[in-house]
Protein backbone atom coordinates (compact mmCIF):
# COMPACT_ATOMS: atom_id res chain seq x y z
CA UNK A 1 0.00 0.00 0.00
CA UNK A 2 1.82 3.28 -0.81
CA UNK A 3 1.37 5.77 1.65
CA UNK A 4 -1.00 9.21 0.50
CA UNK A 5 2.34 11.00 1.39
CA UNK A 6 4.29 9.42 -1.23
CA UNK A 7 1.50 10.05 -3.97
CA UNK A 8 1.51 13.73 -3.37
CA UNK A 9 4.68 14.35 -1.57
CA UNK A 10 2.61 16.97 0.54
CA UNK A 11 5.39 18.55 2.63
CA UNK A 12 3.94 22.21 3.33
CA UNK A 13 6.01 25.55 3.39
CA UNK A 14 5.09 26.18 7.40
CA UNK A 15 7.93 28.81 7.32
CA UNK A 16 6.76 32.63 7.42
CA UNK A 17 10.62 33.62 6.27
CA UNK A 18 10.83 31.18 3.35
CA UNK A 19 7.26 32.39 2.42
CA UNK A 20 8.01 35.81 2.59
CA UNK A 21 11.13 35.58 0.74
CA UNK A 22 9.45 34.05 -1.93
CA UNK A 23 6.43 36.07 -2.83
CA UNK A 24 8.73 39.24 -2.31
CA UNK A 25 11.04 37.39 -5.32
CA UNK A 26 7.76 38.12 -7.39
CA UNK A 27 8.02 41.61 -7.34
CA UNK A 28 4.25 41.35 -7.43
CA UNK A 29 1.79 44.95 -8.67
CA UNK A 30 -1.54 43.21 -8.20
CA UNK A 31 -2.10 43.34 -12.22
CA UNK A 32 -0.90 39.92 -12.79
CA UNK A 33 -2.50 36.44 -13.49
CA UNK A 34 -1.13 33.92 -11.12
CA UNK A 35 -0.69 30.31 -10.74
CA UNK A 36 -0.08 27.97 -7.92
CA UNK A 37 -0.02 24.31 -9.37
CA UNK A 38 0.02 22.49 -6.35
CA UNK A 39 -1.73 24.63 -3.47
CA UNK A 40 -1.92 22.32 -0.54
CA UNK A 41 -3.52 24.54 1.51
CA UNK A 42 -2.71 27.69 -0.06
CA UNK A 43 0.33 29.08 1.98
CA UNK A 44 1.69 31.39 -0.76
CA UNK A 45 -1.73 32.57 -2.07
CA UNK A 46 -2.65 34.11 1.55
CA UNK A 47 -0.36 36.72 1.88
CA UNK A 48 -0.46 37.39 -1.86
CA UNK A 49 -4.22 38.19 -1.40
CA UNK A 50 -3.97 39.94 1.43
CA UNK A 51 -1.63 42.28 -0.12
CA UNK A 52 -3.58 42.36 -3.60
CA UNK A 53 -7.44 40.97 -2.73
CA UNK A 54 -8.36 41.03 -6.59
CA UNK A 55 -5.26 39.63 -8.12
CA UNK A 56 -6.23 36.87 -10.63
CA UNK A 57 -4.93 33.18 -9.28
CA UNK A 58 -5.45 30.05 -10.33
CA UNK A 59 -4.92 27.19 -7.64
CA UNK A 60 -4.49 24.00 -8.61
CA UNK A 61 -4.92 20.85 -6.07
CA UNK A 62 -4.96 17.17 -7.00
CA UNK A 63 -5.74 16.38 -3.61
CA UNK A 64 -9.59 15.28 -2.87
CA UNK A 65 -9.36 16.99 0.75
CA UNK A 66 -6.69 19.81 0.08
CA UNK A 67 -8.72 21.04 -2.79
CA UNK A 68 -11.98 21.11 -0.86
CA UNK A 69 -10.55 22.69 1.89
CA UNK A 70 -9.11 25.70 -0.39
CA UNK A 71 -12.78 25.70 -2.21
CA UNK A 72 -13.75 26.41 1.45
CA UNK A 73 -11.43 28.74 2.44
CA UNK A 74 -11.61 30.91 -0.76
CA UNK A 75 -15.24 30.87 -1.30
CA UNK A 76 -15.46 34.65 -1.00
CA UNK A 77 -13.14 34.95 -3.78
CA UNK A 78 -14.08 35.21 -6.75
CA UNK A 79 -10.81 36.09 -7.95
CA UNK A 80 -9.35 32.99 -6.89
CA UNK A 81 -10.32 29.94 -9.32
CA UNK A 82 -9.53 26.78 -7.79
CA UNK A 83 -9.19 23.53 -9.60
CA UNK A 84 -9.45 20.14 -8.58
CA UNK A 85 -6.55 18.49 -11.35
CA UNK A 86 -3.17 16.77 -11.69
CA UNK A 87 -1.06 20.10 -13.26
CA UNK A 88 1.29 18.20 -14.91
CA UNK A 89 -0.94 16.46 -17.14
CA UNK A 90 -3.65 18.90 -17.35
CA UNK A 91 -5.13 19.84 -20.95
CA UNK A 92 -5.92 23.13 -20.40
CA UNK A 93 -2.67 23.97 -19.08
CA UNK A 94 -0.73 22.13 -21.76
CA UNK A 95 -2.98 23.68 -24.28
CA UNK A 96 -2.20 27.23 -23.14
CA UNK A 97 1.73 26.35 -23.27
CA UNK A 98 1.30 25.03 -26.74
CA UNK A 99 -0.11 28.89 -27.21
CA UNK A 100 3.30 30.59 -26.13
CA UNK A 101 1.76 30.59 -22.15
CA UNK A 102 -0.40 33.05 -20.29
CA UNK A 103 0.90 33.66 -16.64
CA UNK A 104 2.67 36.48 -15.40
CA UNK A 105 3.81 34.54 -12.08
CA UNK A 106 4.19 30.98 -11.20
CA UNK A 107 4.91 30.03 -7.66
CA UNK A 108 5.66 26.55 -5.98
CA UNK A 109 7.15 23.99 -3.89
CA UNK A 110 5.95 21.26 -5.79
CA UNK A 111 5.93 17.30 -4.59
CA UNK A 112 9.46 15.98 -4.34
CA UNK A 113 10.22 12.15 -6.18
CA UNK A 114 6.06 12.64 -5.80
CA UNK A 115 5.11 8.78 -6.72
CA UNK A 116 3.62 7.16 -9.88
CA UNK A 117 3.59 3.65 -11.22
CA UNK A 118 5.75 2.78 -14.14
CA UNK A 119 2.73 3.21 -17.07
CA UNK A 120 2.62 7.02 -15.91
CA UNK A 121 5.72 7.17 -15.50
CA UNK A 122 6.42 6.26 -19.81
CA UNK A 123 3.76 8.16 -20.36
CA UNK A 124 4.85 11.08 -18.57
CA UNK A 125 8.26 10.94 -20.09
CA UNK A 126 6.69 10.49 -23.41
CA UNK A 127 4.48 13.63 -23.25
CA UNK A 128 7.47 15.73 -21.83
CA UNK A 129 10.04 15.01 -24.81
CA UNK A 130 12.05 12.32 -22.61
CA UNK A 131 12.31 14.33 -19.46
CA UNK A 132 13.16 12.38 -16.39
CA UNK A 133 10.00 11.25 -14.99
CA UNK A 134 11.03 9.78 -11.85
CA UNK A 135 11.63 13.11 -10.03
CA UNK A 136 8.23 14.95 -10.07
CA UNK A 137 9.61 18.43 -9.15
CA UNK A 138 11.84 18.87 -12.53
CA UNK A 139 8.36 18.20 -14.42
CA UNK A 140 6.54 20.82 -12.65
CA UNK A 141 9.14 23.10 -13.25
CA UNK A 142 9.05 22.29 -17.25
CA UNK A 143 5.52 22.61 -17.12
CA UNK A 144 5.24 26.18 -15.28
CA UNK A 145 7.99 27.73 -17.43
CA UNK A 146 6.45 26.84 -20.62
CA UNK A 147 3.19 28.24 -18.88
CA UNK A 148 4.76 31.61 -18.43
CA UNK A 149 4.60 34.82 -20.26
CA UNK A 150 7.02 36.33 -22.20
CA UNK A 151 8.90 38.06 -18.97
CA UNK A 152 6.56 36.28 -16.61
CA UNK A 153 8.11 35.54 -13.47
CA UNK A 154 8.47 32.14 -11.20
CA UNK A 155 9.90 31.53 -8.11
CA UNK A 156 10.01 27.59 -6.84
CA UNK A 157 11.63 25.92 -3.83
CA UNK A 158 13.15 22.55 -4.54
CA UNK A 159 15.79 20.06 -3.88
CA UNK A 160 19.24 21.79 -5.49
CA UNK A 161 19.86 18.32 -7.57
CA UNK A 162 19.05 20.15 -10.69
CA UNK A 163 22.50 22.19 -10.59
CA UNK A 164 24.46 19.14 -11.93
CA UNK A 165 22.79 15.54 -11.59
CA UNK A 166 23.53 13.93 -14.64
CA UNK A 167 19.83 13.02 -15.27
CA UNK A 168 18.86 16.59 -14.59
CA UNK A 169 20.60 17.81 -17.84
CA UNK A 170 17.84 18.07 -20.16
CA UNK A 171 16.13 20.93 -17.90
CA UNK A 172 18.67 22.75 -16.87
CA UNK A 173 19.77 23.58 -20.87
CA UNK A 174 15.65 24.62 -21.06
CA UNK A 175 16.22 27.12 -18.33
CA UNK A 176 19.64 28.13 -19.34
CA UNK A 177 18.17 28.96 -22.82
CA UNK A 178 14.27 29.96 -22.04
CA UNK A 179 14.56 31.76 -19.67
CA UNK A 180 17.07 34.77 -17.13
CA UNK A 181 17.74 33.20 -13.82
CA UNK A 182 17.98 36.06 -11.54
CA UNK A 183 19.05 34.42 -8.56
CA UNK A 184 19.51 30.40 -6.67
CA UNK A 185 20.03 30.44 -3.20
CA UNK A 186 21.21 27.29 -1.75
CA UNK A 187 20.64 26.13 2.42
CA UNK A 188 20.25 23.21 4.22
CA UNK A 189 17.08 20.87 3.67
CA UNK A 190 16.94 21.26 7.87
CA UNK A 191 15.57 25.42 6.98
CA UNK A 192 12.25 23.42 6.06
CA UNK A 193 10.13 22.52 8.68
CA UNK A 194 9.58 18.23 9.26
CA UNK A 195 11.60 17.69 6.21
CA UNK A 196 15.34 16.78 5.77
CA UNK A 197 16.77 14.54 2.95
CA UNK A 198 19.94 14.15 3.57
CA UNK A 199 21.24 13.69 0.13
CA UNK A 200 20.52 17.08 -1.23
CA UNK A 201 19.96 20.89 0.10
CA UNK A 202 17.30 23.44 -1.04
CA UNK A 203 16.97 25.72 -3.66
CA UNK A 204 15.04 28.52 -3.87
CA UNK A 205 15.31 29.47 -7.88
CA UNK A 206 13.51 32.76 -9.26
CA UNK A 207 13.85 33.51 -12.71
CA UNK A 208 11.88 35.23 -15.88
CA UNK A 209 10.76 33.62 -19.18
CA UNK A 210 12.49 35.03 -22.01
CA UNK A 211 11.76 34.72 -25.58
CA UNK A 212 14.61 36.40 -26.55
CA UNK A 213 17.76 33.74 -26.56
CA UNK A 214 20.30 35.90 -26.82
CA UNK A 215 19.23 37.74 -23.63
CA UNK A 216 19.10 34.89 -22.18
CA UNK A 217 22.70 33.76 -22.43
CA UNK A 218 23.79 37.21 -21.60
CA UNK A 219 22.54 37.21 -18.57
CA UNK A 220 24.16 36.91 -15.13
CA UNK A 221 22.83 35.28 -12.33
CA UNK A 222 23.14 34.99 -8.41
CA UNK A 223 24.45 32.08 -6.43
CA UNK A 224 23.54 33.00 -2.87
CA UNK A 225 24.79 30.81 0.22
CA UNK A 226 26.66 30.70 3.57
CA UNK A 227 23.44 30.95 5.43
CA UNK A 228 23.45 30.66 9.02
CA UNK A 229 19.49 30.54 9.66
CA UNK A 230 16.65 30.37 7.60
CA UNK A 231 15.95 34.17 9.32
CA UNK A 232 18.49 34.92 7.08
CA UNK A 233 17.03 34.50 3.11
CA UNK A 234 16.75 37.57 1.80
CA UNK A 235 19.11 39.35 3.91
CA UNK A 236 22.50 40.41 3.32
CA UNK A 237 24.48 39.92 6.53
CA UNK A 238 28.22 39.31 6.36
CA UNK A 239 28.28 35.45 6.19
CA UNK A 240 26.18 35.00 3.48
CA UNK A 241 27.99 34.64 0.00
CA UNK A 242 26.88 36.24 -3.30
CA UNK A 243 28.87 35.11 -6.77
CA UNK A 244 27.46 35.53 -10.38
CA UNK A 245 27.22 33.41 -13.01
CA UNK A 246 26.64 34.26 -16.65
CA UNK A 247 24.32 31.82 -18.09
CA UNK A 248 26.41 31.71 -21.74
CA UNK A 249 29.14 30.19 -19.91
CA UNK A 250 27.20 27.58 -17.40
CA UNK A 251 25.80 26.56 -21.19
CA UNK A 252 29.11 25.93 -22.44
CA UNK A 253 30.66 24.21 -19.40
CA UNK A 254 30.44 19.95 -19.45
CA UNK A 255 26.39 18.68 -19.26
CA UNK A 256 25.51 22.56 -18.53
CA UNK A 257 25.99 22.07 -14.74
CA UNK A 258 26.24 24.52 -12.47
CA UNK A 259 29.16 24.92 -10.34
CA UNK A 260 28.15 26.17 -6.79
CA UNK A 261 30.98 26.63 -5.31
CA UNK A 262 32.61 29.77 -6.63
CA UNK A 263 36.04 29.00 -6.66
CA UNK A 264 37.37 30.05 -10.03
CA UNK A 265 40.32 27.79 -10.37
CA UNK A 266 37.44 24.71 -9.87
CA UNK A 267 35.33 26.28 -12.43
CA UNK A 268 37.84 26.93 -14.54
CA UNK A 269 40.07 23.33 -14.89
CA UNK A 270 36.53 21.94 -14.78
CA UNK A 271 35.25 23.90 -17.91
CA UNK A 272 38.74 24.04 -19.58
CA UNK A 273 40.45 21.00 -19.07
CA UNK A 274 39.62 18.78 -21.97
CA UNK A 275 41.34 15.53 -20.55
CA UNK A 276 38.95 13.35 -18.46
CA UNK A 277 39.31 10.84 -16.49
CA UNK A 278 37.17 9.21 -18.77
CA UNK A 279 39.35 9.27 -21.34
CA UNK A 280 42.15 7.45 -19.56
CA UNK A 281 40.81 5.32 -17.83
CA UNK A 282 37.98 2.64 -18.29
CA UNK A 283 35.00 3.66 -14.96
CA UNK A 284 32.99 0.45 -14.40
CA UNK A 285 30.91 -0.88 -11.02
CA UNK A 286 31.97 -4.62 -10.03
CA UNK A 287 29.97 -8.13 -8.76
CA UNK A 288 27.35 -8.68 -7.35
CA UNK A 289 26.67 -12.31 -6.07
CA UNK A 290 22.34 -11.93 -5.70
CA UNK A 291 23.07 -13.38 -2.26
CA UNK A 292 25.91 -12.11 -0.33
CA UNK A 293 24.86 -13.96 2.87
CA UNK A 294 25.51 -17.36 1.28
CA UNK A 295 28.53 -16.76 -1.07
CA UNK A 296 30.35 -14.08 0.98
CA UNK A 297 32.54 -15.04 3.79
CA UNK A 298 34.80 -12.86 5.83
CA UNK A 299 38.27 -13.51 7.14
CA UNK A 300 36.81 -13.78 10.60
CA UNK A 301 34.14 -12.15 13.14
CA UNK A 302 36.23 -9.52 14.71
CA UNK A 303 35.73 -7.72 10.81
CA UNK A 304 33.51 -4.96 11.10
CA UNK A 305 29.89 -5.53 9.92
CA UNK A 306 30.22 -9.05 9.68
CA UNK A 307 27.74 -10.88 11.99
CA UNK A 308 25.54 -12.32 9.28
CA UNK A 309 28.38 -13.81 7.45
CA UNK A 310 30.83 -16.85 8.00
CA UNK A 311 33.86 -17.20 8.34
CA UNK A 312 36.01 -18.78 5.75
CA UNK A 313 38.60 -21.32 5.32
CA UNK A 314 42.16 -19.79 4.06
CA UNK A 315 42.91 -22.70 3.17
CA UNK A 316 40.61 -23.13 0.08
CA UNK A 317 41.26 -18.96 -0.68
CA UNK A 318 43.55 -18.69 -4.05
CA UNK A 319 45.51 -15.27 -3.33
CA UNK A 320 47.12 -14.93 -6.80
CA UNK A 321 44.61 -14.34 -9.25
CA UNK A 322 44.60 -12.91 -12.72
CA UNK A 323 42.12 -12.35 -15.34
CA UNK A 324 42.23 -15.71 -16.17
CA UNK A 325 39.75 -16.56 -13.63
CA UNK A 326 36.64 -14.75 -14.91
CA UNK A 327 35.32 -18.03 -15.35
CA UNK A 328 35.94 -19.58 -12.12
CA UNK A 329 38.37 -21.27 -10.27
CA UNK A 330 39.43 -24.76 -11.75
CA UNK A 331 41.81 -25.71 -9.04
CA UNK A 332 40.84 -27.14 -5.68
CA UNK A 333 40.33 -23.91 -4.58
CA UNK A 334 36.65 -22.06 -3.75
CA UNK A 335 37.47 -18.50 -3.20
CA UNK A 336 38.63 -15.29 -4.18
CA UNK A 337 39.45 -12.19 -2.54
CA UNK A 338 36.86 -9.29 -3.16
CA UNK A 339 37.47 -5.21 -2.16
CA UNK A 340 33.90 -4.14 -1.06
CA UNK A 341 33.28 -0.58 -0.16
CA UNK A 342 33.82 1.62 2.87
CA UNK A 343 36.02 4.57 2.88
CA UNK A 344 39.25 3.32 3.91
CA UNK A 345 42.53 4.60 1.67
CA UNK A 346 45.27 3.13 -0.46
CA UNK A 347 44.73 -0.34 0.77
CA UNK A 348 41.97 -2.74 2.18
CA UNK A 349 43.17 -5.71 3.55
CA UNK A 350 41.86 -9.06 1.78
CA UNK A 351 38.80 -9.35 4.29
CA UNK A 352 36.23 -10.57 2.23
CA UNK A 353 36.12 -13.50 0.39
CA UNK A 354 33.84 -14.70 -2.81
CA UNK A 355 32.73 -17.94 -3.28
CA UNK A 356 33.88 -18.39 -7.03
CA UNK A 357 33.97 -21.86 -7.98
CA UNK A 358 33.51 -22.12 -12.06
CA UNK A 359 30.00 -23.98 -10.92
CA UNK A 360 29.12 -20.82 -8.91
CA UNK A 361 30.04 -18.80 -11.73
CA UNK A 362 28.04 -20.11 -14.01
CA UNK A 363 25.48 -19.77 -11.27
CA UNK A 364 26.27 -15.81 -10.85
CA UNK A 365 26.05 -15.35 -15.21
CA UNK A 366 22.49 -16.49 -15.15
CA UNK A 367 21.04 -15.59 -12.02
CA UNK A 368 18.38 -12.69 -12.07
CA UNK A 369 19.67 -11.28 -8.64
CA UNK A 370 23.34 -11.80 -9.55
CA UNK A 371 25.61 -9.18 -11.00
CA UNK A 372 28.10 -10.53 -13.04
CA UNK A 373 28.69 -7.20 -15.24
CA UNK A 374 32.36 -5.80 -16.30
CA UNK A 375 33.74 -9.33 -16.12
CA UNK A 376 36.79 -7.98 -18.30
CA UNK A 377 38.20 -5.79 -15.51
CA UNK A 378 37.89 -8.56 -12.84
CA UNK A 379 41.22 -9.42 -11.21
CA UNK A 380 43.12 -6.58 -12.87
CA UNK A 381 44.62 -3.66 -11.58
CA UNK A 382 42.88 -0.73 -10.47
CA UNK A 383 41.77 1.16 -8.19
CA UNK A 384 38.24 1.36 -6.10
CA UNK A 385 36.64 4.18 -5.35
CA UNK A 386 33.53 3.60 -2.99
CA UNK A 387 30.06 4.62 -4.53
CA UNK A 388 29.11 7.05 -1.90
CA UNK A 389 31.93 8.92 0.43
CA UNK A 390 31.62 9.46 4.44
CA UNK A 391 33.33 13.15 4.18
CA UNK A 392 35.83 12.83 1.28
CA UNK A 393 36.19 10.65 -1.23
CA UNK A 394 38.62 8.01 -1.33
CA UNK A 395 40.52 5.58 -3.51
CA UNK A 396 41.96 1.84 -2.77
CA UNK A 397 43.86 -0.68 -4.68
CA UNK A 398 42.01 -3.62 -6.24
CA UNK A 399 45.14 -5.46 -7.21
CA UNK A 400 44.01 -8.18 -9.05
CA UNK A 401 40.98 -8.93 -6.87
CA UNK A 402 37.16 -8.88 -7.40
CA UNK A 403 35.34 -5.57 -6.51
CA UNK A 404 31.83 -5.19 -5.74
CA UNK A 405 28.86 -3.11 -7.22
CA UNK A 406 29.10 -0.91 -4.46
CA UNK A 407 32.38 0.37 -6.18
CA UNK A 408 33.21 2.06 -9.09
CA UNK A 409 36.37 0.31 -10.56
CA UNK A 410 39.12 2.71 -12.17
CA UNK A 411 41.13 1.09 -14.56
CA UNK A 412 43.60 3.21 -15.98
CA UNK A 413 44.88 2.53 -19.84
CA UNK A 414 48.17 3.29 -19.38
CA UNK A 415 49.42 1.08 -16.19
CA UNK A 416 52.09 4.27 -15.19
CA UNK A 417 49.30 6.33 -13.89
CA UNK A 418 48.09 3.89 -11.29
CA UNK A 419 49.70 5.10 -8.39
CA UNK A 420 49.56 8.86 -9.30
CA UNK A 421 45.57 8.15 -9.79
CA UNK A 422 45.47 6.39 -6.69
CA UNK A 423 47.35 9.81 -4.63
CA UNK A 424 44.86 11.76 -6.48
CA UNK A 425 41.98 9.92 -5.14
CA UNK A 426 42.64 10.54 -2.42
CA UNK A 427 43.27 14.11 -2.45
CA UNK A 428 41.27 17.36 -1.30
CA UNK A 429 41.72 18.06 -5.03
CA UNK A 430 40.20 15.51 -6.11
CA UNK A 431 37.41 15.82 -3.54
CA UNK A 432 36.79 19.67 -4.37
CA UNK A 433 36.55 18.63 -8.27
CA UNK A 434 34.04 15.84 -8.07
CA UNK A 435 31.87 17.76 -5.22
CA UNK A 436 31.52 20.39 -7.75
CA UNK A 437 30.71 17.75 -10.47
CA UNK A 438 28.36 16.59 -7.89
CA UNK A 439 27.04 18.13 -4.37
CA UNK A 440 25.95 15.44 -2.57
CA UNK A 441 28.12 12.08 -1.33
CA UNK A 442 27.16 10.32 -4.81
CA UNK A 443 30.49 8.97 -6.57
CA UNK A 444 29.15 7.39 -9.85
CA UNK A 445 31.13 6.47 -12.46
CA UNK A 446 29.04 9.41 -14.27
CA UNK A 447 30.73 11.78 -12.03
CA UNK A 448 33.98 10.09 -11.91
CA UNK A 449 34.58 10.15 -15.48
CA UNK A 450 33.90 14.13 -15.60
CA UNK A 451 37.21 15.17 -13.15
CA UNK A 452 39.54 16.39 -15.13
CA UNK A 453 42.84 14.88 -15.73
CA UNK A 454 46.22 16.74 -15.62
CA UNK A 455 49.68 15.43 -16.10
CA UNK A 456 52.60 15.62 -14.00
CA UNK A 457 55.84 16.18 -15.46
CA UNK A 458 58.23 12.79 -15.26
CA UNK A 459 59.94 13.97 -12.30
CA UNK A 460 56.61 14.95 -10.00
CA UNK A 461 55.48 11.38 -10.99
CA UNK A 462 58.73 10.05 -10.03
CA UNK A 463 58.56 10.87 -6.56
CA UNK A 464 54.83 10.56 -5.85
CA UNK A 465 54.67 7.09 -7.42
CA UNK A 466 57.76 6.17 -5.00
CA UNK A 467 55.63 7.73 -1.48
CA UNK A 468 52.57 5.54 -2.85
CA UNK A 469 55.21 2.60 -2.80
CA UNK A 470 56.27 3.71 0.73
CA UNK A 471 52.70 4.43 1.74
CA UNK A 472 51.20 0.99 0.18
CA UNK A 473 53.52 -1.10 2.00
CA UNK A 474 53.10 0.34 4.96
CA UNK A 475 49.66 -0.28 4.75
CA UNK A 476 50.28 -3.91 3.99
CA UNK A 477 51.94 -4.49 7.08
CA UNK A 478 50.65 -2.05 9.52
CA UNK A 479 47.63 -0.98 8.17
CA UNK A 480 48.69 2.51 8.63
CA UNK A 481 50.86 4.90 6.29
CA UNK A 482 53.20 8.20 7.38
CA UNK A 483 50.52 11.05 6.84
CA UNK A 484 53.80 13.27 6.53
CA UNK A 485 54.34 11.45 2.49
CA UNK A 486 50.17 11.84 2.29
CA UNK A 487 50.52 15.49 2.58
CA UNK A 488 53.51 16.22 0.37
CA UNK A 489 51.65 14.35 -2.75
CA UNK A 490 48.94 16.75 -1.96
CA UNK A 491 50.65 19.53 -1.84
CA UNK A 492 52.41 18.32 -5.47
CA UNK A 493 48.67 17.40 -6.61
CA UNK A 494 47.62 21.06 -5.31
CA UNK A 495 50.56 22.34 -7.42
CA UNK A 496 49.34 20.51 -10.57
CA UNK A 497 45.92 21.56 -10.50
CA UNK A 498 46.28 24.71 -8.65
CA UNK A 499 44.20 24.84 -6.04
C1 LIG B 1 4.83 20.03 -1.33
S1 LIG B 1 3.13 20.34 -1.16
C2 LIG B 1 3.10 22.06 -1.19
C3 LIG B 1 1.84 22.69 -0.80
C4 LIG B 1 1.89 24.20 -0.63
N1 LIG B 1 2.11 24.89 -1.87
C5 LIG B 1 2.95 24.59 0.37
O1 LIG B 1 4.00 25.02 -0.02
O2 LIG B 1 2.71 24.41 1.56
C6 LIG B 1 2.61 19.81 -2.71
C7 LIG B 1 1.15 19.83 -2.94
O3 LIG B 1 0.93 19.46 -4.29
C8 LIG B 1 -0.15 18.55 -4.38
N2 LIG B 1 0.12 17.73 -5.57
C9 LIG B 1 0.90 16.62 -5.69
N3 LIG B 1 0.96 16.20 -6.95
C10 LIG B 1 0.21 17.06 -7.67
C11 LIG B 1 -0.12 17.15 -9.05
N4 LIG B 1 0.35 16.26 -9.91
N5 LIG B 1 -0.92 18.16 -9.46
C12 LIG B 1 -1.39 19.08 -8.57
N6 LIG B 1 -1.13 19.05 -7.25
C13 LIG B 1 -0.34 18.05 -6.80
C14 LIG B 1 -0.12 17.80 -3.07
O4 LIG B 1 -1.41 17.28 -2.77
C15 LIG B 1 0.31 18.89 -2.10
O5 LIG B 1 -0.78 19.56 -1.56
Amino acid sequence: MISENRIYQAYYTKSDPIVNYMVSLLSLKGSEKILEPCAGDGVFIDPIVKTFPDVQVDAFELNDNSYSNLLVKYSDFRNINVKKTDTLTDVDLQFLCSMGGGYDAIIANPPYGAWRDQEERRKLKRSYNGFYAKESYSLFLYRCIEALNDKGKLVFIIPDTYLNLHMHKDIRKYILTQTRIKEISLFPSSYFPGVNFGYANLSIISLEKSFNQKTTLENEFSIIKGFSKVEELGSNNDNIRTFNLKQKDVLNSPDYSFVTNGEKPIVNCLNLTELKIGDICDCVTGFYSGNDKDFLKVRNKTIRNSKRYEAVNLDLVEFTCDASLIDGLTNEKEYVPIVKGGNRKYYKPDDWFMNWSSEKVDFFKNDKKARYQNSSYYFRKGIGVPMVSSSSITGALIENRLFDQSIVGIFPKDETNLYYLLAFFNSPTCNKLIRSINSSTNNSSNYIKKIPFIEPDNQVLEKINERIRTILEACKTSQDFDSGLEELNNNAIKEIYGF
